[in-house]
């Protein structure tokens, strides 16, 4: 095993996030570093429980802890209110307390919806993130943003609540599916795109880097962006870049195009969009980088179609929208502007 890496988050509330190649079978002792033995009930799901849970429930036996197991169907589709009351009730069941915790093993699905249950669950009790897929382990672990769909849209209902630990495994990453493996990379290459010019040229051809090293580089940068922006009222909102779009891909497909690829073609569009308002073209550099990850980067959707669900968006305020828009690679702005400008400049992209 590696030494761990240690990032720090000092959010509303302060945590660490460890990064322990090989590390997975000494979770129990990290926790028991931090907490006083207690209760932990367990999220995952049926992809992942079966591969990592005995080595997660038995190093946190050994360290002192009891555990409790609720594991879901793997996929969005699980996402829901329903599960997230049926694993409430397996945690009244086990009588896990306020002084207890939950702790989500798996991917964003799983993290989403157990941190989501910590936050409501006796009105709220501390969690711990075990994220095993890239795009959790970059993205959705980190930052305290928790949810689950509805009927009418993703992440409707949710709350913010930081998780107490993170704890990350990269060998996990080694049994993922190629297709998951690749979504993950579209939140890689976003945070070079946004903010880190380095970290872009490093990740513009695959296989070619170190992962841990760029795993924890998207890390501290989703750090500094929670710590200055916590409560997503400003600059967090640079993350969403190519979300907008992509959201609206994800949606019209009946989610058939998964989250990465969606949000891949979204950046694409964003740096069309970014052109026709005026800014430097680098629609060739980001279609040229994400095509070597062997994403689609062409969107079947128009302009009429993306704009009616880009319209029903919840990160929309009033009749304005607020784009993320590439000015450089390694510099995105954020532009609000009427909704009405979108779908023209969207039309102009050929769209
Ligand atoms: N909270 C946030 O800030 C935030 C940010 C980005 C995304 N998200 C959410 O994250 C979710 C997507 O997360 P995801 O892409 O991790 O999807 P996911 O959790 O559905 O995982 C994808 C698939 O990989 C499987 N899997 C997970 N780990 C595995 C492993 N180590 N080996 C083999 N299979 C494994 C899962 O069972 C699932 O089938 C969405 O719901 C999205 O809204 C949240």
């Amino acid at each position: 095993m590696e030494t761990p890496t240690r990032i720090t988050v000092n959010a509303s509330g302060k945590y660490d996030i460890l990064l322990r190649k090989g590390g997975l079978s000494h979770i129990g002792d990290a926790v028991a570093e931090r907490f006083k033995p207690c209760k932990i009930a367990i999220l995952s799901d049926d992809k992942v429980f079966p591969l990592y849970g005995k080595v997660v429930t038995e190093s946190l036996e050994r360290a002192g802890f009891s555990t409790v197991s609720h594991v879901i169907e793997n996929g969005e589709q699980s996402k829901t209110l329903d599960n997230v009351t049926a694993f409430i009730g397996t945690m009244v069941q086990a009588q896990v307390t306020r002084t207890d915790m939950v702790l989500a093993l798996g991917g964003g699905v799983v993290g989403d919806m157990a941190g989501f249950a910590a936050a409501i669950y006796l009105r709220g009790i501390p969690y711990i993130q075990v994220p095993t897929t890239l795009m959790a382990a970059v993205d959705s672990s980190v930052g305290g943003k928790t949810a689950v769909d509805i009927s009418s849209g993703k992440n409707l209902i949710g709350a913010f609540h930081q998780p107490a630990l993170v704890y990350l495994d990269t060998d996990t990453l080694s049994s993922l599916d190629h297709d998951v493996m690749r979504d993950g990379f579209a939140e890689v290459l976003k945070y070079g795109f946004i903010l880190d010019k380095e970290l872009a040229q490093v990740t513009a051809r695959p296989g070619t880097f170190d992962l841990e090293q760029v795993i924890a580089r998207c890390i501290s940068i989703k750090r500094d962006v929670v710590e200055q922006d916590e409560f997503d009222k400003g600059m967090r909102g640079l993350l969403n870049l190519g979300h907008t779009f992509g959201h609206a891909i994800e949606k019209l497909s009946g989610f058939t195009i998964t989250h990465g690829s969606a949000v891949a073609r979204g950046m694409v569009i964003a740096a069309k969009v970014g052109a026709e308002y005026g800014l430097p073209n680098l629609t060739a550099q980001i279609t040229e980088i994400i095509k070597a990850y062997g994403f689609d980067t062409d969107c079947p959707y128009s302009a009429d179609e993306l704009y009616d669900v880009i319209l029903s968006d919840k990160k929309r305020s009033g009749a304005d929208i607020t784009l993320v828009l590439p000015e450089s690679i390694g510099h995105c702005v954020l532009r609000k502007m009427p909704a009405t400008q979108v779908l023209e400049l969207m039309i102009k992209t050929g769209l």
